[in-house]
């Protein structure tokens, strides 16, 4: 079974790549010594889908369970929720020396995450991550948090899992419009990072959208390394790390303005990712038949491609309120080629962002 091990000193951590590998997460457990007394925080889609297992193999191994089930939606990751675990915890007696898995995608990641950094003062916790953007993306890296009504993500912290239990045959029971969407994650990483990944994506593509557990084991694989290398080399985001933000800037202002749920974080992304070629093509760090490949292997995976009908303006006031503003300069990533990628800053963009949209 793949495993990858994310280099952060004393708080490294494995990641178990396989299929059908729900059922030795008490093993892997073990391995890193973690808590007997946890919680397994879920929703109910994936709970029904995957606890009975779960619970199983860790009550197998002499693990006593919790089981929280948090409503299903990007609509309740927020502060409020976060209430539910706490409120477990405290009735059931959760001392430092008890942890918490997170088992569903990147929104019970990101509050499971949140809430084990600051129960107590942090307890460790585990990802089972069982959407494709959860399993490639916000897994990794230690980025946990909750929503405010002024903006996503706005409140977290940076707390890093004891380990990462990727199962891709849970990919089976995701909506395809999801996977898609998880997709465009995966297609990032070749993008900014490794130009033979990017091939290997343009030609195993069908093999992925047939979801042969071996395509995209490797996928799954690669992701993981790059996004693993980035974070230890700048766990906090000082300055590498931006380069994840690949298509997020413009993917940002499209999911704003068109209404958020309308249009899936990595639709948006993939749209995103395609501007920011082409911007990048314009500023001389690419060339257009490179702009077309991007296109069309998101294409290839059912993801849109064109912006959304909004104004230059409408997208630039958005884009104004980006995490990435620097001295009001809005600071974009644009890749160099296919598998390099850089944080620039565009004086420029109103001009060139006219062009693009009104080709
Ligand atoms: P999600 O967690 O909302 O999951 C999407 C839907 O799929 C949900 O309805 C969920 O219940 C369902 N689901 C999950 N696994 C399933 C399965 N195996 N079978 C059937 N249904 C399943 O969405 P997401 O795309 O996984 O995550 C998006 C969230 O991740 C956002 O809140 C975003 O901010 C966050 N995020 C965090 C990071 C990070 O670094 N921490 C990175 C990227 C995104
Ligand atoms: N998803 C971007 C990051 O983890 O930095």
């Amino acid at each position: 079974m793949p495993q990858i091990e994310v280099g952060l000193g004393e708080r490294s951590y494995p990641i178990w790549i396989g299929q059908h590998i729900l059922a030795d997460l008490g093993s892997a457990l073990d391995k890193v010594e973690f808590p007997s007394k946890v919680a397994l925080v879920t929703n109910p889609t994936v709970g029904d889908l995957y606890c009975e297992k779960i619970v199983a193999s860790l009550v197998a191994g002499g693990r006593q369970v919790s089981v929280i089930r948090l409503p299903d939606g990007e609509e309740y990751k927020n502060i409020n929720t976060l209430e539910n675990i706490y409120d477990v915890l405290i009735d059931r007696r959760f001392d430092r020396y008890c942890g918490l898995i997170a088992l569903g995608g990147g929104v019970i990641g990101d509050m499971a995450g949140f809430a084990a950094a600051t129960f107590l003062r942090g307890i460790p916790f585990v990802q089972v991550p069982t959407t494709l953007l959860a399993q490639v993306d916000s897994s990794v890296g230690g980025k946990t948090g909750v929503n405010h009504p002024q903006g996503k993500n706005l409140i977290g912290a940076f707390y890093q899992p004891k380990h990462v239990h990727i199962d891709v045959a849970a990919l089976t029971t995701l909506p395809q419009r999801e996977f898609s969407a998880g997709i465009a994650e995966v297609v990032k990483y070749g993008i900014i990072r490794d130009p033979v990944f990017f091939n290997w994506l343009e030609e195993n593509r069908a093999a992925l959208v047939a979801q042969s557990a071996e395509a995209l084991i490797h996928a799954v694989m690669i992701s993981c390394q790059i996004k693993a290398n980035v974070v230890e080399n700048d766990e906090k985001e000082q300055g590498l790390r931006a380069i994840l933000n690949f298509g997020h800037t413009f993917g940002h202002a499209v999911e704003t303005l068109s209404g958020y749920g309308v249009i899936k974080h990595g639709e948006a992304v993939s749209i995103g990712m395609v501007v920011a070629a082409q911007i990048a093509y314009r500023m001389g760090h690419c060339t257009s038949a490179e702009v077309d490949r991007i296109r069309e292997l998101l294409s290839y995976f059912d993801l849109p491609v064109a912006p959304p009908d909004f104004t230059v303006s409408e997208y630039l006031e958005v884009m104004q309120r980006d995490k990435k503003v620097k001295d009001g300069a809005v600071r974009f990533v644009l890749n160099h080629g296919i598998g390099s990628s850089e944080l620039h800053k565009l004086e420029n963009l109103e001009v060139v962002l006219q062009e693009i949209l009104s080709q």
